[in-house]
């Protein structure tokens, strides 16, 4: 029988993944972005590897951030960026998983309007796959970028108070995010209209459901505000996005509520005055600018660990 590799040949979710390893991630994260800000990244880490970024849904901090760190780390990075609105989505990515392999690439980084299409194509790749987002499932890269920042900021990742607003059910990011604070120790408390608040996700570890904004927030050390995914929903889930703000959005007032210091951190793309208030999102509390530097940290860790985990031995 062959050996268990000791680091994950692919990175699909969140779920699953113990403390254990969560934090090598985080730790070589850590150096790299400590190496990113000195501007010593080691330039050959991943040379002669080939990282193809293929984005069948729009991005901008993901797909660059990818970029950025594969390029960080010497490897070619390719951008494929896929239609789908006139294509089967099934045949095109049986198609496409068979066209990559024929490419000999080492690392395929996916998004997809479907859950689950990541792993489908890591069945059929010889490449390690890493989930860039796939509808509403999860988002690994994006829990991991925020629990280093979480981590840089209190010096732990454990037994911290987080309260995740808005639209949670339509929310990747919020799914791994609560993965993977929850398998840390965390408390996680989750705040949004019932509409956009699936019941079950009470059910998902230390977790606990709130409807009122003002309650949610008393006393939590880091407030994560998520954007309302109108991409996502049908009619009537929401009211007008000046009603939305007056219930849940997060402003000074209500921030005041959350511990002194507490942070305030966002995954991207922000509505100002929908989800957050614009002051707020440009506070001395938001660590939302420090969030976009972690997430090139973490890709280049993730890249550099799955891609060892493909090396001979
Ligand atoms: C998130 C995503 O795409 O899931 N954005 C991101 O990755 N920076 C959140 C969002 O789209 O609201």
């Amino acid at each position: 029988m062959p050996e268990r590799p000791s680091v994950p040949r692919h990175l699909l979710g969140i779920e699953g993944l113990t403390a254990g390893q969560i934090a090598p991630f985080l730790d070589l994260a850590e150096s790299y972005a400590l190496l990113s800000r000195s501007r010593s990244a080691p330039r050959d880490a991943l040379r002669g590897r080939t990282v193809i970024n293929l984005f069948f849904e729009d991005s901008t901090r993901t797909r660059t951030s990818f970029e950025l760190a594969g390029k960080r780390l010497g490897a070619d990075v390719i951008n494929m960026t896929v239609a789908t609105s006139s294509v089967n989505k099934g045949e095109t990515l049986l198609d496409t998983a068979s066209t990559l392999n024929a490419m000999r690439c080492d690392l395929l980084v996916v998004r997809h309007g479907q859950s689950g299409a990541p792993a489908l194509l890591s069945q059929k790749v010889e490449a390690s796959v890493v989930n860039a987002g796939d509808g509403t499932h999860e988002h690994p890269t994006q829990a991991l970028l925020d629990a280093l920042t979480i981590r840089r900021h209190f010096g732990r990742l454990e037994g911290l108070t987080i309260a995740i607003c808005g639209d949670v059910g339509h929310s990747r990011v919020a799914r791994s995010n609560i993965h993977l604070l929850t398998a840390l120790g965390n408390s996680i408390r989750l705040v949004g209209p019932p509409t956009l608040l699936p019941s079950a996700m009470a059910e998902l570890g230390n977790v606990t459901l709130y409807s009122d904004m003002d309650e949610a927030l008393k006393g939590t050390d880091v407030v994560m505000s998520l954007r309302l995914q109108k991409e996502r929903m049908g009619a009537g889930l929401v009211p007008s996005s000046r009603e939305y703000f007056r219930f849940f959005g997060l402003d000074r007032r209500r921030l005041a509520l959350a511990n002194p210091g507490a942070l305030v951190m966002h995954p991207g793309p922000m509505n100002r005055g929908v989800e957050i208030a614009s002051d707020v999102a440009d506070s001395d509390q938001s660590v939302i600018a420090e969030q976009v530097e972690m997430g090139v940290a973490v890709r280049m860790a993730v890249l550099d660990r799955l891609s060892r985990a493909r090396m001979p031995s």
